[in-house]
């Protein structure tokens, strides 16, 4: 079959045969992809003229001169070039997802905060109108620092599209089924998995069972990596093959269509009369992907004590200061405690990090309640946390058996700046006024006389 004869709007893909369909498996790879066969050139790039018409245009996630084994580019073979995917912009408000630096003089960050699940509303919310901004740390117009928000969307986006030019965005599920159609490919995305889309990738985000829930995070900095093992070594932990990136797949629709642009924290929409997911093929290293939570592999404990929670990193965005991330993507799930006369869970500590935490299922071990699926908490740099009263007081007087933590899944967005509240949420009316008193009721045992109190 050729491409004159798919029936206008058809979505082609290319097939891929074996355990992951329509996915190509590896972190970061120098993939390539066509939907049509011939589609790609081969041994170079930009040909005189390209097969079936297409034109050829490169996609450059990194700076021209940026080290070889960080540069990243993808080069597209498509219908149009993206010039005929935009016109001229004019602004729009897009009131709840805001951008760094926003700092409310009304509102305190300073503090321990910690929110209920917010339900999804009845009114029509897509992936843009939906978006709900928590925090915001550093600065979008230095490509430092982040974003964390909700996104509460219980519509598809019908002839409309989506890019960023202000970061790559992690995307967490919490509830429902999404669908993310993008120029390089179709991720389709449920809980336990997450999904990264670069900067500057053009997609549609489609609910395949709603509403859905769930978290993003809004990287304005260097892109998420792997983190190094160190004496680890080479397994454990996110291990590349378990990353899936889309098949090429294309549409070749002419129909009114808006094309909403988020750049420098602004949003704007431009329209055009066709639709801009027309990559037939693609190569290249700068490319969505997603990846199963289930299949991360914790290392941990085996002896007395535990190591610090960067363990269980899955993904790092680095700062300019080594070792000192932009954003880590850390993961908290099921996994056994062995630790012998040890205090297994989380310690009392501060951290010049700052820690956004969301729960997407079960119960997390250092709060048993009032952390729960689709809540989130907030402890800020140099802000003192750790276990409530009943989990320390559990935690210490437990039999230290081997047991298991099951049914189990939280995460945190830890980022090196200080991060803001948003307005909305300050007032959305789920923040937990009581939390500080989860502390309460911790008890001085001290009393000078030696012993185990
Ligand atoms: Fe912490």
């Amino acid at each position: 079959m050729t491409s004159h004869s798919l029936p206008k709007g058809m979505i082609r893909a290319a097939s891929v045969a074996g355990p992951h369909e329509g996915y190509m498996p590896g972190f970061g790879n120098d993939f390539e992809t066509e939907a049509l066969p011939g589609a790609l050139p081969q041994g170079m790039n930009s040909p005189q003229k390209c097969n079936y018409g297409l034109y050829g245009e490169q996609l450059s996630g990194t700076a021209f001169t940026a080290p070889s084994h960080q540069n990243e580019r993808t080069w597209c073979y498509r219908i149009r070039p993206s010039v005929k995917h935009t016109h001229r912009f004019k602004r729009i408000q897009v009131p709840h997802w805001k951008s760094a630096p926003l700092i409310d003089p009304e509102i305190m960050s300073l503090g321990q905060y910690r929110w209920d699940p917010v339900a999804v509303p009845s009114e029509p919310l897509t992936w843009v109108t939906g978006m709900r901004t928590m925090t915001t740390a550093g600065d979008v117009s230095t490509q430092t620092g982040m974003a964390s928000h909700m996104y509460l969307v219980n519509q598809s986006m019908q002839d409309e599209y989506f890019f960023s030019a202000d970061g790559e965005l992690l995307v967490v599920p919490q509830e429902g089924r999404l669908r993310f159609c993008t120029e390089l490919g179709i991720i389709d995305l449920e809980p336990r998995e997450i999904a990264i889309l670069p900067r500057g990738l053009v997609y549609r985000v489609e609910v395949l069972e709603g509403p859905a829930r769930g978290f993003v995070c809004e990287n304005y900095g260097q892109k998420f990596a792997l983190p190094g093992r160190g004496p680890i070594g080479a397994n454990c932990m996110a291990n590349r093959r378990d990353f899936k990136t889309p098949v090429a797949a294309f549409e070749d629709r002419d129909a009114p269509s808006k094309v909403y642009v988020k750049w420098a924290g602004m949003f704007h929409v431009t329209e055009i009369d066709h639709s801009p997911l027309d990559v037939v093929a693609w190569h290249g290293n700068y490319a969505p992907c997603k990846y199963d939570l289930r299949t991360y592999c914790p290392v941990g404990a085996i002896l007395f004590d535990h190591p610090d929670p960067s363990i269980f990193t899955v993904l790092t965005a680095p700062s300019g200061i080594e070792g000192t991330a932009n954003i880590d993507f850390v993961l908290f799930r099921e996994r056994w405690m062995v630790a012998e006369n040890t205090f297994r869970p989380p310690w009392y500590h501060k951290n010049v990090m700052s820690e956004l935490m969301g729960n997407i299922y079960g119960v997390y071990d250092a709060k048993p309640k009032g952390f729960v699926p689709g809540g989130m908490s907030l402890h800020n740099c140099m802000i003192p946390h750790g276990p409530d009263r009943n989990a320390f007081e559990g935690a210490s007087n437990a039999a230290l058996k081997p047991e298991k933590l099951d049914e189990t899944m939280s995460f945190m967005f830890e980022t090196r700046f200080p991060q803001h509240l948003t307005p909305w949420a300050a007032t959305n009316g789920h923040a937990q006024e009581d939390y500080i008193d989860c502390w309460g009721s911790l008890e001085k045992k001290f009393d000078g006389t030696t012993g185990i109190k």
